[in-house]
């Protein structure tokens, strides 16, 4: 708890979700906060949330695919809270789309906030840490930054980035030992609302029988509820670990993505069939 005390955590994507509830779980335990999301409304009310804790909590209207606009976010908290402890880059959209029928606008726009959006948020507040020779960068990848699964390419890619851009990372301050370290974390299905937000393409949602059913699907599906998942991540970054599992679907993924990818793939061809 006494980690946390004081100290300041800049949190993106923290209208919704995860994010709402990492800012939530971090104010309990006494941290001030810099929130940052698309969503203004859902960006009151988390602060809203937080507010009877008794922590400072700053908001700022983001969008996270805008490099010179979360440089500016940067410098604000800085001004405003006189440094950052924590940053979690956590805002992120979905797309549920086969290659054939995914535009490339969809395709930019999933890995502008899905993995520009982490590398913005990474590069603007590393020097600042760096130069503090404290601080921790938590990037939220998936677990399908370990495992492929058809239709989910575009997220695929920017989540595999993400981890490859995180490991590099923490290899490098780890050869610097400049005091700043970070944490990849790799849920599994959170029980969020990142479906109701994601744009699916007619294909995908006619294959799962309408856009509602698969909404529902993922929701009986997501097994682990943000707040666990918030407390998990914290710990994990408490320990200082590179990488988190989030749930036990994750951990089954986990152990998929090391097996033989013939294999893996001829298990998941052959459902696909079987949905079509
Ligand atoms: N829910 C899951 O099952 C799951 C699984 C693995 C990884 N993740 C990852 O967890 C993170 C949080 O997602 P969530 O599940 O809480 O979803 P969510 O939709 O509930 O929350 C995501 C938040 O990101 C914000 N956002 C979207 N685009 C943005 C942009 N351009 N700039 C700033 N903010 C933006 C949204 O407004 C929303 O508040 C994401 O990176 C997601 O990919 C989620």
């Amino acid at each position: 708890m006494e980690r946390w005390q004081g100290k300041v955590a800049a949190v993106t994507g923290a209208a919704s979700g995860l994010g709402r509830a990492l800012a939530e779980e971090l104010a309990r335990r006494g941290t001030h906060l810099a929130l940052a999301d698309v969503d203004e409304l859902g960006l009151a009310e988390t602060e809203s949330r937080c507010a009877g804790a008794g922590v400072k909590v700053t908001t700022r209207r983001l969008d996270v695919a805008d490099g010179q606009a979360v440089f500016a976010w940067a410098q604000e908290v800085f001004d405003e809270h006189g440094g950052v402890q924590l940053v979690v880059n956590n805002a992120g959209v979905a797309l549920v789309a086969n290659v054939a029928a995914m535009s490339v606008d969809d395709l930019e726009w999933l890995m502008g906030v899905d993995f520009w959006g982490v590398a913005h948020g990474t590069m603007a507040f590393l020097p600042r840490l760096r130069a503090a020779g404290e601080g921790h960068i938590v990037n939220i990848s998936s677990v399908f930054g370990l495992l492929s699964v058809p239709s989910q390419s575009a997220y695929n890619a920017a989540k595999f980035a993400v981890r490859g851009f995180t490991d590099a990372l923490r290899m490098e301050l780890e050869i610097e030992r400049c005091g700043v370290s970070c944490t990849t974390v790799h849920p599994g299905g959170i029980r969020t609302n990142i479906v109701r937000h994601a744009r699916i393409s007619p294909e995908a949602a006619a294959m799962a029988g309408g856009a509602e059913r698969f909404v529902r699907l993922f929701d009986l599906l997501a097994r682990t509820e943000p707040e666990l998942a918030a407390r998990q991540i914290l710990r994990a970054v408490a320990r200082n670990r590179r990488r988190v599992l989030v749930g036990p679907d994750a951990k089954v993924l986990d152990v998929m993505a090391r097996l033989p990818a013939g294999l893996v793939h001829k298990v998941m061809v052959a459902g696909g069939r079987r949905r079509m």
